[in-house]
C-alpha cells in the first residue's frame, strides 16, 4: 500500500468485481442498441475503459472537461466545458461516465446540456457516491459505490494529480492534506 494512504477502501478485486455486475446491468438495459459513452475527464478513465471492455452493444465514446471552477469557457448553465464531445449526440442513447458524485453540481448541469442535445436517452453512471455531500437534488442510474465522506484517491481520483494511478481506491492519510 502507498505510504500516504491510511487505508484502502475498495480493492482492485472489489472494483473489478463491481464493474462486472453494471457491465451486466448495462447489457440488459441498452439490449445491444449501439450507445454513445462520455467520460467526464480526467477521474473516470480508468473505470470508463475497464468497463467498457465488458458491453456487448455497439459503442461509440468521447470525453468532456468540465469543472464549476476557473476561467469561463462554454457555459451549460453553473458548469464550464473545457472540452465538449466532438460526436454528435442528437437521438442517441447517452451514457455518461463519472468516477465520483459529490455535491453534485457538475453532473446536474451536465444533464441538462445533453438533454438540451436531444439525446435519445441519458443515463449517468458513476462508480463512487458520496451521499451526505448532496448540494443539487441529482442521483446516477447506476452507481458502483456508496461511499462515507472521506478524502479518496486512486483508480482514476486525485489529490493534486497524484494517486491516479492507484489500482484501488483507499482514503488518503489526513497529514498528507492537511499539511497542504
Ligand atoms: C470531480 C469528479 C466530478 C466532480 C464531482 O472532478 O470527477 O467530475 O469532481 O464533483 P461535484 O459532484 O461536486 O460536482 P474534478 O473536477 O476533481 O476533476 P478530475 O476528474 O480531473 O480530477
Amino acid at each position: 500500500m502507498h505510504a500516504d494512504i491510511e487505508k484502502i477502501l475498495l480493492s482492485e478485486t472489489q472494483i473489478a468485481a463491481r464493474i462486472t455486475e453494471l457491465a451486466c446491468e448495462l447489457n440488459n438495459l441498452y439490449k445491444g442498441e449501439a450507445i454513445c459513452i462520455v467520460g467526464v475527464l480526467k477521474g473516470s478513465t480508468m473505470f470508463m475503459m475497464d468497463l467498457i471492455r465488458k458491453l456487448d452493444m455497439p459503442v461509440k465514446f468521447d470525453f468532456m472537461i468540465a469543472s464549476s471552477y476557473g476561467e469561463r469557457t462554454i457555459s451549460a448553465g453553473c458548469v464550464n466545458i473545457y472540452l465538449d464531445v466532438r460526436m454528435d449526440v442528437t437521438n442517441e442513447h447517452v451514457l455518461l461516465v463519472e468516477d465520483i458524485i459529490d455535491t453534485g453540481n457538475t453532473l446536474s448541469c451536465l444533464k441538462e446540456y445533453f438533454i438540451s442535445k436531444q439525446a435519445k436517452s441519458f443515463n449517468i453512471i458513476t462508480l463512487l457516491d458520496k451521499p451526505e455531500r448532496r448540494v443539487k437534488p441529482i442521483k446516477a442510474d447506476y452507481v458502483g459505490f456508496k461511499i462515507p465522506d472521506q478524502f479518496v484517491v486512486g483508480y482514476g481520483l486525485d489529490y493534486a494529480e497524484k494517486y491516479r494511478n492507484l489500482p484501488y481506491i483507499g482514503i488518503l492519510k489526513d497529514s498528507v492534506w492537511q499539511d497542504n
